[in-house]
């Protein structure tokens, strides 16, 4: 039976670096997402986090640090790196950097590739992770393939029989992943659009971010493992929806009423008032909902793409990738 504890209570975090000190993975909450968390330097507790999520090997982790002087043990930062840290540290911006070579980040984390993906977490993530006292490797807390997990709830019905303790901090505030950003040579690249938007880095740091050219049929080229068909629920989604089709479950943006919604299994919003971070914070669960009316498919309004909506869009593109 697996364990949910609120943060809230006294013992938590004692209870939680407990489990991950036996090399076992605990999922935790983060400003983005749901994590499923275990030691970054012990191969075996690596290991319980592929195996638990039926994770591809070659699909590195994001290893999470507490602060600046943890990042630097393991990974080297440029001036431009300083500078992103700096900005948007502790937050939703994910930095892939050279390995150091006294880093202690297992290979099975980062997939053999000379560079980790590092990220400084909000709230009790970090704190946790500063109590544990070594970088913990997280990637979203659900089975590979399926929808990030956004409560506690949807972390427990996907991974329940797999792991022996979910930690509860309610909802997360943001709700789409970190951002990921290459930093080389002074040139930064996209690898995936996340919580911080585009614009916000470039304005940071007074230069342009590299967008990868767009993949035929889904999303943009990204990351290693970054498959097309990601965040899949189990109904067809049809994106850019401007009318309802008979059964199918509804998901606005705007309170825009949709053609023929009458008729619809359901009808959901994103963000009746059409702010981007309200949507972005209400996707996976909305389309956990949807698919949980068992509509033949889920239809989804156009979402802006500017600002969160770039990760929005990200996702919704990914989500109706045809499947293998
Ligand atoms: O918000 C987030 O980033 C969440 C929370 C839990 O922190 N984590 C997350 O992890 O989304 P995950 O494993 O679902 O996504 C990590 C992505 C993968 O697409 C992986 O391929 C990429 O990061 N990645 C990891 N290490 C990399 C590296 N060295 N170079 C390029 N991409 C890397
Ligand atoms: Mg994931």
């Amino acid at each position: 039976m697996v364990r949910i504890l609120p943060i809230s209570d006294p013992g938590t975090l004692d209870a939680a670096i407990e489990v991950l000190r036996r090399g076992e993975p605990v999922a935790i909450p983060t400003e983005t997402v749901y994590g499923l968390a275990a030691d970054a330097t012990d191969p075996a507790a690596i290991t319980s986090i592929y195996e638990a999520k039926g994770r591809p090997r070659f699909n590195p982790l994001i290893a999470h640090v507490a602060n600046i002087k943890m990042a630097r043990a393991h990974v080297a930062f440029s001036p431009l790196a300083e500078r992103l840290a700096e900005a948007f540290w502790p937050g939703p911006l994910t930095l892939v950097l050279p390995l150091k070579e006294t880093g202690k980040i297992h290979p099975l984390a980062t997939a053999g590739l000379g560079t980790a993906a590092v990220r400084m977490p909000e709230g009790f993530a970090r704190e946790l992770i500063a109590g544990f006292g070594r970088p913990l490797a997280a990637p979203s807390a659900n089975r590979s393939g399926r929808i990030s997990p956004t409560t506690a709830r949807h972390v427990a019905d996907d991974l329940g029989d797999r792991i022996s303790l979910v930690l509860d901090g309610g909802n997360c505030r943001i709700g789409v992943e970190s951002t990921i950003l290459t930093v080389n040579e002074g040139r930064l690249r996209l690898l995936r659009p996340g919580g911080v938007p585009v614009e916000a880095i470039e304005e940071a740091v007074g230069m342009a971010v590299e967008r990868p050219a767009k993949q035929s049929g889904g999303g943009p080229v990204i990351a290693p493992g970054m498959l097309a068909s990601h965040y899949a629920p189990d109904a067809q989604l049809r994106l850019n929806a401007t009318e309802a089709r008979p059964g199918e479950a509804i998901i606005r943006f705007g309170g825009t009423p949709i053609a023929g919604e009458d008729q619809a299994k359901a009808v959901m919003d994103l963000s009746p008032s059409g702010d981007l971070r309200e949507a972005a914070a209400n996707l996976f669960d909305l389309l956990k909902r949807a698919d949980a009316t068992g509509a033949t498919g889920i239809a989804v309004a156009p979402v802006p793409g500017h600002g969160l909506g770039e990760a929005i869009n990200d996702r919704l593109n990914r989500a109706a990738a045809p499947r293998n």
